[in-house]
């Protein structure tokens, strides 16, 4: 069945991504002088404690539904374009998840099973899941584009920490490796020397913290993506924000390019408080169509 066909069938089926009140959020890890530490990896990279959480994943079912209705469509002939895929901040191909945030990710991920685009997400996770592994952006992405073998995509990631490249560099090696967020204008204008139009172009800006100086680099890249493809192809940005509830991102624009639907996970927990988890999803005319009945499966709102 065509994606958007079959998201239109199961349109009402919203998951609910409350999780239940009593779960356990927090890993229970080894502390090494003070320090929390994940085992198995030397990186104290902060994003090994939150992965699998609630907001990370609505962050990855929501690309991996964006990636699929863009850069992999059921038309054959589309799905020859090939694309340019980024990431700002990429952290590690994959991590290990414990036993805790196992329990956590099947039972925070399971609404999503009624839905296609979830159910999608559910099916390329579950089997590192159940590994004792969790894939991260980078990997979802690039098991759905052919780990950017610069057939289906040409990748740029952006990664400050050095273990965490490494990482990215065996795993995908094809890829073009950033060491830091602000070289991504330069790069993306690169990419437009003399080649062909990409048949799309996705990307994910997921920093730890959105901030002022955010917001201006992601208008910087905005622009350059408008100023390149903006007309020529569908152009997507997820930008995911911890914190950031629908009314809180801030209005950028840049020609065609601009925020056109928001995703908001508030969860409620024992001893936790509330907490926020926001999506925003910025683009052009040419993507925005093409990805809105898959995502408003996942819950969100198109304004
Ligand atoms: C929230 S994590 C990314 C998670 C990942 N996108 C995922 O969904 O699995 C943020 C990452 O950004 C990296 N980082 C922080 N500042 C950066 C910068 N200026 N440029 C590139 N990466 C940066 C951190 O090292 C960390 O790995």
């Amino acid at each position: 069945m065509h994606s958007q066909a079959a998201a239109q069938s199961l349109g009402s089926m919203r998951p609910s991504l409350t999780p239940p009140h009593d779960i356990r959020l927090e890993p229970v890890l080894p502390r090494v002088a003070g320090r929390t530490k994940m085992p198995g990896t030397m990186t104290a990279n902060p994003q090994n404690f939150n992965a699998a959480n609630l907001g990370d994943i609505a962050k990855h079912a929501s690309l991996v539904s964006v990636l699929t209705d863009l850069a992999r469509p059921d038309d054959k002939k589309a799905q020859l374009s090939m694309g340019i895929y980024f990431e700002t901040h990429a952290f590690r191909p994959h991590c290990p998840l414990t036993e805790d945030r196992i329990e956590a990710w099947r039972r925070f991920a399971a609404p999503l099973a009624g839905t296609v685009a979830g159910a999608r997400y559910l099916e390329m996770e579950r089997i590192a899941v159940d590994e004792g592994r969790y894939l991260c952006s980078t990997s979802l992405a690039g098991l759905l584009l052919d780990t950017f073998d610069g057939w289906r995509a040409r990748a740029l990631l952006c990664e400050r920490d050095e273990h965490c490249r490494d990482e990215l560099a065996r795993a995908f090696p094809a890829a073009t490796l950033l060491e830091d967020c602000d070289r991504l204008a330069s790069a993306l204008d690169g990419m437009d020397a003399g080649s062909e139009p990409p048949g799309w172009v996705v990307g994910l800006v997921d920093p730890f913290v959105w901030s002022e100086a955010v917001s201006r680099s992601v208008e910087i890249w905005l622009k350059v993506l408008n100023r390149h493809w903006g007309m020529k192809a569908p152009v997507a940005v997820l930008c995911f924000g911890y914190g950031m509830g629908r009314g809180d991102w801030p209005s950028i624009n840049a020609g065609d390019l601009r925020q056109v639907g928001t995703h908001e996970t508030r969860i409620e927990a024992r001893g936790l408080g509330s907490k926020v988890y926001g999506l925003s999803l910025m683009a052009n005319r040419k993507a925005r169509g093409i990805v809105r009945a898959g995502l408003e499966q996942l819950g969100w709102v198109f304004g």
